[in-house]
């Protein structure tokens, strides 16, 4: 219950059964009655509880927060029939195909992974760093994360990996041999309860400022969301993020019960706001209220049956034989697929790979004491500056040229897209091929030994090099012997096996005895060799 994500769903929940209840066309002649239990994030006493709760003869379960514990739940409700809607475990690898009796009544973070692989596309770079939880639901976004960089050519260079409870100390490590690596783009993937000492180590680090990027996941929305009163003094450690937060529509029942909630909440003394997970929270016991009241219609019946492989041990106290199977479970679940109604968070229906239809985040950029809301991702879309519900009306366009974010400021306030990587501290320097042929020493001359190349062409590299903004440390590797021509076709091995970084080749057209272009070309295979 105390966490970000359990405040704000907890009451949500309260204020569902409560308008259930008050709402005479659902469930009309059945008073829907809520058994709430505290797992406090602990897997141990999520599984415990989960059993206690179904010794209650209970028809859905609604939870757990945690995927960790969603995991070891999904064993116990598949067995038992019961249906577990789940509007906060987001881990992609929770999976229908696996547990049949789980339903995700929020967004999977397989769809926001692809949002952050979208947005690195969209700004052409190639390598992030993956900062992430080391639990069941940080390795899975992250796993979503590196499949959806890849179909963008694009990459994990580095993963992260902050283990549980970790503390300053740890987090400080992590970082600093994050901060060695050449990628800028830091995606983080955290848990809202512990994820904001990781801006306050990355600021001591001098990570907050400009060059970096940081592309954060929901968890931070529901943060910002939920602080109350916006504490300036955190928000300076934050500014320039790019933030993701799943997109629901604006509507007046949205408003509604905004305000009702927050009016709940100042009369109960909860000191801490709404965020997106409330909304889910609230539509799930809907779904689950419309499932049922639809179950009993159909002339269904609320048994309960003795499952023979609890029978009870002689050697054991627990009570386990009082665990029963749900007979309709079957039915309920095929109900709760049906689903189909517009709730807070937009339309609630199941599509053929059991996920909501149209999943959507905002994307916000942190700055000052806020955020700014700078477009939307759609799975319709793509990235867009236009609301998803206007798109769907008209045709899909999910091509390159249609993508489109408003203007961000990233940190350090700078309004400049950063590179996105450096020359890493630690690395190799840029090994540049030079082939030495026997002829047009004028353009390139060299002789054995490194760096003691000489030519035209060598000086126009130079002198490029010179003109970039950030110093690129260069070391020539000469490329044959000077009395015989070297091979192209070696050259282009070289680069591809990684002995040199990128490669002179020097084709030399000569026309009516003119040469006419000593034309330099480069190979490079390296993502990091965008020059
Ligand atoms: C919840 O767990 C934390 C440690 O993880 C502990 O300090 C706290 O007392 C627990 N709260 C309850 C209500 O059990
Ligand atoms: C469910 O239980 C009722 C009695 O409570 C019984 O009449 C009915 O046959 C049972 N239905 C099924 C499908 O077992
Ligand atoms: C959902 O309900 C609307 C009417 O409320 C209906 O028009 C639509 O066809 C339904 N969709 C599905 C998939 O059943
Ligand atoms: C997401 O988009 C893909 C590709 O366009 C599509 O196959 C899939 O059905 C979509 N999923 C949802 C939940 O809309
Ligand atoms: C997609 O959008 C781009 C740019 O707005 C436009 O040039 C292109 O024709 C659109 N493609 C389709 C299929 O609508
Ligand atoms: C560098 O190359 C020149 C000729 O190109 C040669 O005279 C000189 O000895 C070379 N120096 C070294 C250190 O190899």
């Amino acid at each position: 219950y105390d966490s970000v994500i359990g405040r704000a769903a907890r009451l949500a929940i309260e204020l569902a059964v409560d308008d259930v209840n008050a709402d005479r066309t659902v469930l009309a002649a059945t008073r829907l009655s809520l058994v709430a239990q505290d797992t406090n994030c602990s897997g141990f006493l999520g599984t415990i509880e989960a059993l206690e709760l179904m010794e209650k003869n209970v028809v859905a379960v609604i939870g757990p927060q945690s995927s960790g514990i969603g995991h070891v739940i999904s064993h116990v409700v598949n067995e038992l029939h019961v249906p577990l809607l789940s509007f906060a475990a987001t881990d992609p690898t929770l999976s229908a195909s696996e547990y049949p009796y789980f339903i995700r009544t929020t967004m999977s973070d397989y769809f926001q992974m692809n949002a952050v692989a979208s947005i690195v596309d969209y700004y052409q770079w190639k390598e992030v760093t993956a900062i992430f939880a080391d639990d069941d639901y940080g390795r899975g976004g992250v796993s979503a994360l590196g499949d959806a960089l890849a179909t963008r050519r694009a990459k994990i260079s580095h993963k992260a990996a902050i283990p549980p409870n970790s503390n300053t100390e740890v987090i400080n490590d992590v970082l600093f041999r994050a901060n060695m690596m050449e990628s800028r783009v830091m995606v983080v993937h955290a848990n809202p309860d512990t994820g904001m000492r990781i801006f306050s180590v990355a600021n001591k680090l001098q990570m907050m400022a400009s060059g970096y990027v940081w592309i954060v996941t929901d968890w931070l929305a529901a943060v910002l969301d939920s602080s109350a009163s916006r504490d300036l003094k955190g928000m300076s450690h934050i500014q320039g993020l790019v933030v993701l937060r799943q997109h629901t529509p604006e509507s007046d029942a949205k408003d509604k019960f905004t305000t009702k909630w927050n009016n709940a909440a100042r009369s109960r003394g909860i000191n801490s706001g709404l965020n997106s997970y409330g909304f889910y929270a609230y539509d799930s016991v809907w779904a689950v209220a419309r499932g049922i009241d639809q179950f009993l219609d159909n002339g269904q019946q609320v048994n309960f049956s003795a499952d023979p492989r609890l029978h009870r041990s002689k050697d054991s106290t627990l009570q386990l034989s009082t665990l029963k199977v749900f007979d309709g479970g079957e039915q309920m679940l095929q109900q709760l697929l049906l689903t189909n109604f517009t709730g807070l968070t937009g339309l609630v229906q199941f599509g053929p790979d059991r996920n909501l239809v149209r999943p959507a985040y905002d994307i916000l950029n942190v700055g000052g004491s806020g955020s700014r809301l700078i477009g939307y991702w759609s799975n319709y879309s793509g990235l867009s500056v236009a609301a998803p519900e206007t798109l769907y009306q008209k045709p899909s366009n999910a091509s390159s040229v249609a993508q489109r974010l408003y203007n961000v400021v990233w940190p350090g306030d700078s309004t400049t897209t950063p590179k996105g990587w450096v020359f890493p501290n630690n690395g190799q320097p840029l090994r540049v091929g030079v082939p030495i042929k026997a002829s047009f020493k004028e353009l390139v001359a060299g002789g054995r030994g490194s760096d003691n190349v000489t030519g035209y062409c060598i000086d126009i590299f130079n002198a490029a090099i010179r003109l970039l903004p950030y110093p690129v440390p260069c070391q020539f590797i000469t490329i044959g012997d000077g009395k015989k021509n070297p091979n192209y076709d070696d050259i282009i091995s070289m680069v591809a096996d990684n002995v040199c970084s990128i490669s002179f080749f020097l084709p030399v057209y000569v026309f009516n005895h003119f040469v006419i272009s000593p034309l330099i070309c480069f190979i490079f295979t390296s993502p990091l060799m965008q020059l």
